[in-house]
């Protein structure tokens, strides 16, 4: 696995940065908390792999309301990609991301190699599994994916040891296996979950929409479209779920996607819905060409 940053593009991003930090190394990192928590400084921690955009963006301006200070971690895990999929061609902007980070006031930008954070056989070392749920809707579909966003999400905060991690709604799933691990393992960690920020039409922003061919692009917001087609069904008292399910994943291949779920779940743990539930969530994943997009709509019902 070779790094996917190279030596002279660490070099050039601390010299072009002056006020945020980019570090790439653990200790560096253990030293930096060590400084702030011995004066007493609250840290917050936003996961990312890069190629941030306006939805990083939010989560950032939170965790900037919740501690004084804020790491941001860019690092593409490969743990979390599946054989044939997108690790390789994965966009990686450090420098537009560093710049970003820059304008609007990280404190350290965390880009560790891989080297750095998997230094044995992926093969041979621990693993931070989430039983259940991190093999339904997504991990259904992409095996061994959630065992690698727990494990590097679980590394990233035993390193950083936050009061607070960020992330977005818009990979629900993923938030909710989070507070899961979390709960189970008792890290002393608040998980901060931010709403989904979307494209004026819709389409939920994403490193991957980068992905889509224009005229895929001009589709794409049909997702959104039929996540509130579903969201209007139910308020107005259709509870017939498991039908809706059906219809919308027909609809999905008629708009020209090639859907891999639409799920109506209970928002809190994912549980199948059911007719009686007060809190649900649509949950979406579709491909669109070379794209595979999610979405959700969360539902409160009386
Ligand atoms: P990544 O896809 O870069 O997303 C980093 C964080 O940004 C996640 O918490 C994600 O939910 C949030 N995010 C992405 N798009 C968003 C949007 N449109 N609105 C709001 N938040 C959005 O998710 C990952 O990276 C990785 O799995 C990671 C947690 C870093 C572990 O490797």
């Amino acid at each position: 696995m070779s790094p996917p940053y190279g030596r002279a593009i660490f070099h050039r991003l601390n010299r072009a940065i002056s006020d945020v930090q980019t570090i790439e190394t653990s200790d560096a990192l253990r030293a930096m908390i060590a400084a702030w928590r011995a004066a007493g400084e609250g840290i917050a921690l936003v996961p990312t792999m890069g190629n941030l955009h306006a939805g990083h963006w939010e989560l950032l301006k939170v965790a900037r309301g919740l501690a004084k200070r804020v790491v941001v971690s860019i690092f593409v895990n490969p743990a979390q990609f599946g054989a044939g999929e997108d690790f390789a061609g994965y966009p990686r902007t450090p420098l537009e991301d560093a710049e970003g980070l820059r304008a609007r006031g990280a404190d350290v930008l965390f880009m560790p190699t891989a080297q750095v954070m998997y230094p044995a056989a992926v093969q041979s070392m621990s693993f931070v599994e989430v039983p259940g749920l991190s093999g339904e809707l997504c991990g259904a579909f992409r095996p061994g994916h959630f065992r690698g966003v727990a494990t590097i999400v679980c590394k990233l905060f035993n390193l950083v040891q936050p009061d607070v991690a960020v992330f977005g709604e818009k990979d629900y799933q993923q938030l909710i296996i989070i507070r899961r691990m979390v709960a189970d393992l008792d890290f002393p960690i608040r998980i901060q979950g931010v709403p989904t920020v979307r494209e004026a039409d819709g389409l939920a922003m994403s490193s991957r929409n980068a992905y889509l061919e224009p005229a895929e692009r001009a589709r794409a917001s049909q997702l959104y479209r039929s996540l509130r087609e579903a969201e209007s069904a139910i308020r107005q008292g259709d509870r017939n779920f498991r039908a809706l399910e059906r219809q919308f994943l027909q609809r999905l291949e008629e708009r020209g996607f090639r859907p891999d779920y639409f799920s109506i779940r209970r928002s809190e743990d994912l549980e199948v819905a059911e007719r009686d539930h007060k809190s649900v969530i649509i949950l979406v994943a579709a491909w669109l060409g070379k794209a595979r997009l999610i979405d959700n709509m969360k539902l409160e019902l009386r």
